[in-house]
């Protein structure tokens, strides 16, 4: 089942153009040109004005190999998500703020212990303290998707405060208090099992992490995509275009479809709702 995203998405239809022209190479002018629409047309939308057509949007999509169900559904303000079913283990979203921006970490354990593992860390220990749930008191791990200002914020003094065992940070990023974990690399933290992946193309050293319970019958995993994959959109590639667009196409063929993805920004999807209607995902 789906609905409309009732947390707003990371991306609206200007963004996502933006990416997938810079992804093609091409300027917006070739783009109105090969598809057939008013230069104008494609200048309102990246400046959030957006008053393209499906039809337009259909075209936009051949000229720019995108979803065209997707970029459709984001173009009239309908890009659907998906209703998070259970999991077998208690997931928190840390929503914080930061410049115009949200950055999510999350804090992931039992339900009912007041122990957990926490992914990324945000801006750091004062912008995490406001959104903390109060029950949980111990931290067993911290893993990092990549070292950015957002989202690896005073990792340090994570650690040192909740006496950290093991803080892990991909392989060849550099962060004080972190070790770096590579492809296929697991970390079991009691119930909790912890893939890594590694999954360049946003920055050089980036790591997204497979969560699961293999002791629970049956159950979901989770899979932490950092700035991978958004609902609705992707990461910005600042370190390779080709590479993000290859990690995110092995990362949602890798997963069982029905995991639940937790992205660095915007709202929960699944991994079969970003197959179905991703615009970067064709
Ligand atoms: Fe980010």
């Amino acid at each position: 089942m789906t609905k409309l995203a009732t947390l707003p998405l990371e991306d609206e239809l200007g963004d996502v153009l933006e990416k997938a022209m810079r992804r093609a190479g091409l300027s917006d002018e070739l783009v109105a040109e090969r598809a057939g629409v008013p230069l104008g047309k494609i200048l309102d939308a990246i400046d959030y004005r957006p008053d393209l057509g499906c039809d337009e949007l259909r075209r936009i999509a051949g000229v720019l190999q995108l979803n065209e169900v997707g970029l459709c559904a984001l173009g009239s303000g309908q890009y659907p998500v998906p209703e998070i079913g259970a999991l077998p283990f208690c997931v928190w979203p840390l929503r914080m703020p930061h410049g115009i921006g949200v950055a999510n970490a999350y804090l992931v354990g039992e339900c009912g212990s007041s122990r957990a593992i926490l992914f990324d860390t945000g801006a750091g220990i004062e912008a995490l303290e406001a959104v903390w749930p109060p029950g949980i008191k111990q931290l067993d791990a911290v893993f990092l998707t990549h070292v950015e200002a957002e989202h690896a914020g005073g990792l340090c003094e994570i650690v040192e405060r909740f006496h950290v065992e093991a803080a892990f940070i991909p392989l060849g990023a550099k962060a004080p208090c972190g070790r770096g974990l590579g492809e296929g690399k697991t970390h079991t933290c009691g119930p909790l099992e912890v893939t890594a992946f590694t999954t360049p193309g946003h920055s050089a050293a980036h790591n997204c992490y497979l969560v699961r319970a293999p002791a629970a019958n049956g159950g979901g995993a989770l899979l932490i995509s950092g700035d991978l994959i958004f609902a609705g959109s992707a990461g910005c590639a600042h370190f390779s275009q080709e590479q993000l667009h290859t990690q995110l196409r092995r990362m949602l063929a890798t997963v069982p479809l029905g995991t639940v993805i937790a992205p660095g920004h915007g709202p929960l999807t699944t991994a079969e709702n970003e197959l179905k209607y991703n615009p970067f995902v064709v």
